[in-house]
């Protein structure tokens, strides 16, 4: 996820754009660039780092004079943080630029056909081929320049523009990015998000998915992607500055749970073609996959709460035998290190102490090492042998979650592949379950449409001292995390159990009123969880059960059910997850609690 801010006015664009993009860099902070016109040519200057390097080097904004321009503060998916990674991105002849928020997602077929008629890259982005695909459809034209492009490009963007023919002018087109557009007596606007414009101007355009605008001076035109002219009306927005960073939404976390389908999306889709996955990217090609003996994964926290629901998954479709180990544990119990394994180190920040440790043990071992990170650039993701990258985007709240979610897709893309490769599911059995992958992003959307529901429940628990979580298999892991999640942001005691396991100790805490949430999303272990909730009902616990819509006899013997759609039973995880992380977050926000910045944490642990 990416910032994008744009200008053209009365005053100098430079100062209001990079002003724009300082409230952008919630959404990315790696490195950033500006282009302005400054009546001769479009000037750019980039940085990597944070906003302030370019401000620095701009003397914010002095030495960009000029009334129109557009920058870009990025959050790295394509190439690593670097100046000529970063956006503004131009095209050879410096006549036109483009900054993007968003995945192109055909980018690699994009490239080599433009390679093949003579355009030279310069980055390693895939932003960059936009610049190039928009010269070789420019015929003066800007807008229907920007609608062939459109036309041809894959994935999601938002897109802000500059050509040197049009220098009086902005364009933007967006489809799945985000993209708004604002209005002032002197002066036009384009912003990822309201909060870059909120000082200048309350009157704001959103853009549809393929829009296209065209601002100057005297008008704002707004285009579909044929090159109709459409009318839009503009909104008046009432938030304040500080709720705007959070796109309205009370939380960071309260914006990275709905922001969990998109993130997904943007880690699977990118990476399946035509009914096929795509992971050269992980650098172990079919035979070390076929002699694949062991995986060992090593993480932390909710990343090590994947690797378990990995295992699973990994062992159930791929047939490998998978470890999980906790990264604080691994590095000093002196693992065995064995020909024909592989180590997957899975963590968010890419930037935590244990895990990078464990990451080079596992190195200096001869283990190959694929990193399932977040952070591009980050350590783990530099000193990996290969890394699979969730695109989930900045996660500004402590407690994560569509990391978390993000990075359950990526272990779903390894199972699939490996077993696909290993031949232990059939073509049938995987073109079943890669649709169902294609379905999860829809069908957690519709999830978040039970918040309320799971306020109402949540607001009756708030005073507990202990809730129990238990599951079997799936629901296990998945128990893990929704205990975390409510443990380290309400602080009300919580603990994950296998559901046959609380017999040999634990039931023994079972008393009038103890709440026990129970996960039986797994059709084959249900009986079994049943039998388990009935054991800790007949002890006086209350219990909130979360199953599939086709359990609804579930009723007959929970206290409150909560019902997910049903996908595979390997995937369901990434549903239970959603509704168990809003019960977190509604007891954290009855409590009053500050949700983003727990006490006694931090977003990533660098030290031991
Ligand atoms: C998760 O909500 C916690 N904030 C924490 O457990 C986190 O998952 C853990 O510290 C690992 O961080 P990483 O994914 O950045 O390595």
């Amino acid at each position: 996820m990416c910032g994008i801010a744009g200008y053209i006015g009365r005053d100098q664009a430079a100062p209001i754009i990079l002003d724009g993009l300082s409230r952008l860099e919630y959404r990315g902070y790696d490195s950033a660039g500006i282009a302005v016109y400054d009546g001769e040519k479009i000037h750019m200057q980039k940085a990597m780092g944070r906003l302030r390097v370019l401000e620095e080097m701009t003397q914010h904004g002095a030495t960009l004079p000029g009334f129109c321009g557009i920058g870009h503060t990025r959050w790295a998916t394509h190439g690593s943080p670097s100046d000529t990674n970063a956006h503004p991105h131009m095209n050879e002849e410096n006549t036109i630029a483009v900054v993007h928020n968003g995945i192109i997602e055909n980018y690699a077929v994009l490239k080599s056909r433009l390679e093949k008629k003579g355009y030279r890259f310069a980055s390693e982005t895939d932003t960059e081929v936009l610049a190039h695909m928009l010269t070789e459809y420019y015929r003066g034209d800007p807008v229907e320049a920007i609608e062939k492009v459109m036309h041809r490009v894959e994935g999601s963007y938002a897109l802000g523009i500059m050509f040197l023919d049009h220098p009086h002018h902005i364009y933007a087109a967006r489809k799945d990015s985000p993209l708004v557009v604002g209005e002032r007596e002197d002066g036009k606007f384009i912003a990822s998000d309201v909060p870059a414009i909120l000082h200048y101007t309350r009157s704001v355009y959103y853009m549809e998915n393929e829009e296209i605008v065209c601002l100057s001076n005297e008008h704002t035109r707004f285009f579909n992607v044929d090159g109709e002219s459409i009318q839009k009306e503009p909104v008046t927005i009432d938030w304040d500055i500080h709720a705007a960073e959070k796109g309205g939404y009370e939380h960071f976390m309260l914006k990275e749970i709905h922001e969990q389908p998109q993130a997904i999306r943007d880690t699977v889709s990118p990476r399946i073609r035509e009914n096929e996955i795509d992971l050269d990217d992980i650098g172990l090609d079919e035979e070390k996959i076929r002699g694949l003996r062991r995986i060992s994964v090593v993480a932390c926290g909710s990343a090590y709460h994947t690797g378990v629901t990995g295992k699973y998954v990994l062992e159930e479709l791929a047939r490998i035998p998978v470890e999980v180990d906790l990264a604080s544990e691994y590095r000093y119990r002196n693992p065995i290190y064995e020909p024909d394994s592989l180590t997957i180190v899975v963590s968010q920040s890419g930037e935590t102490a244990d895990s990078l440790a464990a990451l080079r043990d596992a190195k200096a071992h001869g283990s190959q090492v694929l990193a399932i990170v977040n952070v591009v650039g980050s350590s783990i993701a530099r000193e990996a042998d290969n890394v699979l990258y969730t695109w989930a985007g900045p996660e500004i709240s402590v407690a994560t979650t569509k990391a978390y979610s993000a990075q359950l897709a990526a272990f779903y893309l390894l199972a699939l592949k490996f077993a696909q490769i290993r031949g232990t599911v059939t073509p049938e059995r995987f073109r079943t379950l890669l649709d169902a992958l294609r379905r999860l992003p829809g069908q957690a959307e519709s999830l978040l449409a039970q918040k309320e529901k799971i306020q109402y429940f949540a607001n009756h628990y708030l005073a507990t001292e202990h809730i129990f979580f238990m599951g079997r298999g799936i629901d296990y892991a998945l128990c893990l995390e929704a205990s975390l999640k409510l443990k380290e942001i309400s602080y009300i005691h919580s603990e994950a159990y296998a559901a046959g396991e609380l017999k040999h100790g634990t039931i023994s805490l079972m008393e009038n009123g103890t709440l026990v949430v129970a996960v039986a999303t797994q059709d084959a272990l249900y009986p079994k969880t049943v039998s388990n909730i009935v054991e800790v009902k007949t002890r006086g616990a209350f219990v909130m059960a979360l199953t599939t819509f086709k359990h609804n006899d579930m009723e007959k013997c929970a206290d409150y059910v909560l019902y997910v759609p049903e996908t595979e039973g390997p995937f369901m995880g990434s549903l239970s997850i959603i509704p168990l992380q809003l019960f977190a977050y509604y007891v954290s926000l009855g409590r009053g609690l500050d949700v983003d910045k727990p006490r006694n944490l931090a977003k990533s642990v660098t030290v031991e």
